[in-house]
């Protein structure tokens, strides 16, 4: 059981907590996430490390309402246990001195981008963060991501915040400004494709984290296999950050559409 120490509304559907986890917090590096299970028949959820306080033993996860688990999740508060934390799992973000880098971040995948910004930046590249939203009200982690970059684009589906176009505009822009040496990639999984059909025609690498369903976390069950350059891959063990270029985004959207479908039955049920 893990505690949550403090909840944060970032906005409508959009929630941040600070959960107490002392021996994840301690070991957690870029890139690596947990799984999350609220009741004892609750389904496991993935989610990336946002942030990490190893002094206080906690971390930071952002989570959005997005289904049933999510929404369980949300509706817990501040002093309320969470049924199960296991982590840190995956593999940690390869860091190095690329040059200049572009990260991209789309809603909430703003948030696993955060600890990759810092260590990039700690790396010593030049870091331009490309942080979009439907609206305004989506962006998240704005501060944060300026104290870590060298510059921020926003970009906002309805301009009500920034420039108004779709994260690709304010990718390309920066690729069209300077040279781009690498790209990373967050977000939805129609956001990292686009993103990637446009890196690919500049040639520009691109890493994305891929935020499939998962069951055990172990590689055992295969919930979340994906196809990479042709080659099943687990996103739990393998991932969940990928050569972009590799993986096949069409097999992967219909899969997870697939679950959605099952999901929606599940509310209804729920509902009824
Ligand atoms: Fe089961 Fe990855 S979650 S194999």
């Amino acid at each position: 059981m893990n505690k949550i120490i403090s909840k944060e509304h970032f906005s409508e559907k959009v929630f941040k907590l600070v959960i107490e986890a002392p021996l994840i917090a301690k070991s957690r590096k870029a890139g690596h996430f947990v799984i999350v299970r609220v009741g004892e028949k609750g389904e496991r959820m993935p989610l990336t490390i946002a942030a990490a306080d190893p002094v206080k033993g906690t971390i930071t996860l952002v989570v959005q309402e997005v289904g049933l688990s999510s929404t369980r999740l949300c509706e817990l508060n501040e002093g309320d246990y969470i049924t199960d934390v296991v982590g840190p799992l995956g593999k940690a973000t390869h860091i190095e001195n690329f040059g200049t880098v572009v990260c991209a971040g789309g809603g909430v995948g703003v948030a696993p981008m955060l600890p990759i910004v810092q260590a990039l930046k700690a790396a010593g590249n030049r870091v331009i963060t490309v942080l979009a939203g439907r609206t305004k009200d989506l962006i998240i982690l704005e501060k944060e991501m300026r104290e870590s970059s060298d510059e921020v684009i926003i970009m906002t589906d309805d301009g009500s915040y920034g420039k108004k176009g779709l994260v690709t505009e304010g990718v390309e822009e920066v690729i069209k400004r300077e040279k781009v040496d690498k790209c990373f990639a967050i977000g939805p999984a129609i956001m990292m494709k686009f993103i990637c059909l446009l890196t690919k025609k500049y040639e520009i690498p691109t890493d994305v984290s891929l935020n499939t369903i998962m069951v055990d976390g172990t590689g055992m069950c295969g919930a979340c296999r994906i196809t990479v350059g042709g080659k099943t891959r687990f996103v739990c063990v393998d991932g969940p950050e990928f050569d972009g270029h590799q993986v096949d985004f069409d097999e992967m959207l219909k899969r997870m559409g697939a679950f959605k479908d099952i999901e929606r039955e599940e509310i209804h049920k729920l509902d009824e």
